[in-house]
């Protein structure tokens, strides 16, 4: 026998059954309470792993695929990060698929379907909403959708409520006010979804061509919760616990003279934070565009950093959830 090729000595990596084997990540509508606190403990033991040891090989026979047509720093580089820190590796089509097949007019369909016999799991991002969850029906191999247009945004809602529990140490009874672009961002709407299943109250502080969609307002009335909605930041910071500010979503308007005006809507800045309570937290997705300056930075308060790093420990948590090993 080729002694190179002697399986009895190779490692065996057992699959372990969890809640999600196999599974794709599409919407946050798969995930309840029970779900949420499973990928929040493992993703505790991601971080903590992490700053024990840096890297851990539990995914060393597993490879990703990466493949993002819309353009990304954080959720692309946090999951390259989160693969390579569990021993695993990456095809990386991150930057252009204008260099990959898709530029020769390959449908999606038929890109998952030959990445899946290079991957065991494919990360999407895309700018059609319904764009992951054609990918899943096309692939056998979990899908983890890392934003579809204006959709959602799962990976990024579960890293949000991860940080919110993490800085407040508690998410049912608080306050949570949006800001900015609730109509076109995404990561708002998996957000407001997955509160649903908290007692929350929310408000939405947004012009009024960047409103939340009306069926996503319908949604949270019939879930019975505390909800207002307002042009003005002064209405809700002194009683916000968590203030999740968003960019104005440029690239999903039609008219840029609209985008002209709605741009520059809100600051938050020092004296907007003198306002707000003492244990309150700013989050935002990133990247910012002046909502929030670099003068806000230094207050204890700024959370965004902090959040962006549990991006990394979160998806950390779901690869190895999918893929067996947690
Ligand atoms: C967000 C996104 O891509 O939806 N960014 C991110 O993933 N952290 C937010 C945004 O682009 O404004």
């Amino acid at each position: 026998m080729n002694p190179l090729f002697n399986f009895d000595t190779m490692p065996t990596r057992p699959v372990v059954q969890g809640p999600l084997t196999g599974s794709d990540v599409l919407s946050v509508s798969q995930f309840d309470r029970d779900k949420i606190e499973y990928i929040f403990a493992r993703t505790r033991e991601m971080r903590e792993m992490v700053e024990q040891a840096g890297t851990f090989d539990l995914l060393g026979d597993k490879v990703a695929a990466c493949i993002f047509y819309e353009p990304s720093t954080r959720t692309s580089s946090s999951f390259i990060s989160a693969m390579q820190r569990l021993g695993g590796t990456v095809i990386p089509i991150t930057s252009g698929v204008s260099f990959s097949s898709v530029s020769k007019g390959e449908t999606l369909g038929d890109t998952m379907r030959v990445l899946e016999q290079y991957a065991d799991v494919i990360i999407l991002r895309h700018p059609q909403v319904g764009s992951a969850k054609e990918a899943a029906h096309a692939a056998s191999v979990p899908i983890l959708n890392a934003g579809d247009g204006p959709g959602e945004h799962p990976t990024q809602a579960l890293l949000d409520l991860f940080t919110i529990r993490d800085e407040l140490g508690q998410i049912d009874g608080l306050k949570i006010a949006m800001v900015g672009d609730l109509r076109f961002g995404r990561t708002v709407h998996s957000l407001t979804k997955l509160l649903l299943q908290y007692d929350v109250s929310l408000r939405f502080v947004s012009p009024e061509i960047l409103r939340l969609p009306l069926n996503l307002m319908n949604s949270v009335i019939d879930a019975g919760v505390d909800v207002r909605e307002t042009h003005s930041v002064d209405d809700v910071i002194k009683n916000a616990d968590v203030l999740y500010v968003t960019r104005v979503q440029k690239e999903r308007f039609t008219d840029l003279d609209q985008y002209e005006e709605v741009k520059n809507y809100y600051k938050i800045t020092a004296e907007t934070m003198e306002m707000a309570k003492e244990k309150m937290v700013v989050m935002h997705p990133l990247p910012r565009v002046g909502e929030i300056p670099d003068a806000v930075d230094s207050d204890p308060r700024a959370a965004y950093f902090r959040q962006a790093k549990n991006g990394m420990f979160v998806r950390m948590a779901l690869l190895a959830a999918v893929l067996g090993r947690a």
